[in-house]
């Protein structure tokens, strides 16, 4: 399987448009160890020329110019983007679709019945989307059934669902009900290596740890270093949790639970630009480094 992070920064992206943050000013003045991050989107392919896009994120016209194989190559108007699926229905996850209205059939989109629920009412944009070609919804179970999609040889998905939290327009904001977030195992049948893909993580309840322990390789929230990350840069008063993110800094939280997982290759995705990780030569990095977890760039490729 072929796997290629087109976006690995959070909502908003790094640098954010309107931030000042440390890590935001030093990027734009060139004095940090680091690199710009657009918006939260992978892409996995079992033969190299069939793509399945996780997540359409606000940047994914530039993200598909950065990636030959998803641009046109077999007619007039043609992508290499076979389906797209949804983990949840967040803006940096879902408004790409808007972009890509051009389309010239309807898009297969697979996403749980609530994530279809959010993108028929609170952020209409599978309606917007029926006044261009439509969309072929495929509803996802979150009773953890495998599924195959097609063109997408080799590949078996299984949507995981997740403690997080819903978008603040959903009609299940604070009240989220099982498919609101999910993640999801990507298994190729021709190597029997594993995925596992979760950009939006609160809990890690013991389901998800099974799926953790037995991947090949893990590509989790990365959000925050801390839970009130956002409230010491002056920028909001949420807390991480609160937006249905779990730090990688306390006890419990994602750095500890990582380092307890011997199989997998460790990957920390959907980073938000308050990260003190994004510097590579900060301590937190340091950390992670010392705890053989690894912090994803935009571009990276993975191949299992
Ligand atoms: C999230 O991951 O919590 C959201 O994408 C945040 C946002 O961009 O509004
Ligand atoms: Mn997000
Ligand atoms: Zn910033």
């Amino acid at each position: 399987m072929h796997i290629h992070l087109l976006g690995t920064g959070a909502g908003g992206g790094f640098p954010q448009w309107n931030c000042n943050c440390d890590n935001c000013k030093r990027l734009r003045s060139g004095t940090i160890k680091s690199s710009a991050r657009t918006q939260s989107s992978i892409t996995v392919s079992g033969n190299g020329e069939d793509w399945v896009l996780f997540n359409a994120s606000p940047d994914i016209r530039a993200q598909i110019e950065s990636f030959p194989p998803l641009q046109p190559a077999r007619k007039v108007r043609d992508t290499g983007i076979c389906s797209i699926i949804l983990c949840d229905g967040q803006i940096d996850h879902s408004t790409g679709l808007i972009i890509l209205r051009e389309h010239d059939k309807p898009w297969d989109v697979y996403c749980t019945e609530s994530v279809y629920e959010d993108m028929t009412t609170g952020y209409p944009i599978f309606n917007i989307l029926g006044h261009f070609r439509g969309v072929n919804w495929h509803e996802v179970s979150t009773e953890q059934d495998s599924f195959t999609i097609p063109k997408a040889d080799n590949l078996v998905f299984t949507a995981v669902p997740l403690k997080s939290e819903a978008p603040p327009y959903s009609p299940h904001r604070h009240n989220t009900v099982p498919g609101d977030n999910v993640g999801y195992k990507v298994e190729d049948t021709s190597t029997g290596k594993n995925l596992f893909y979760a950009p939006g993580l609160g809990v890690i309840e013991d389901h998800v740890y099974d799926y953790m322990a037995n991947a090949d390789v893990v590509l989790v929230d990365g959000t925050v270093w801390t839970n009130d990350e956002m409230s010491r840069h002056g920028i909001s008063d949420k807390l991480a949790s609160e937006m249905g993110h779990l730090d990688q800094s306390s006890k419990g939280g994602i750095k500890d639970t990582l380092s307890s997982l011997e199989k997998p290759r460790k990957i920390l995705i959907h980073i938000n630009n308050t990260n003190p990780i994004l510097d590579e030569d900060s301590p937190e990095r340091k950390q992670l480094d010392d705890a053989g977890i690894e912090v994803s760039f935009d571009g990276m490729d993975i191949h299992i």
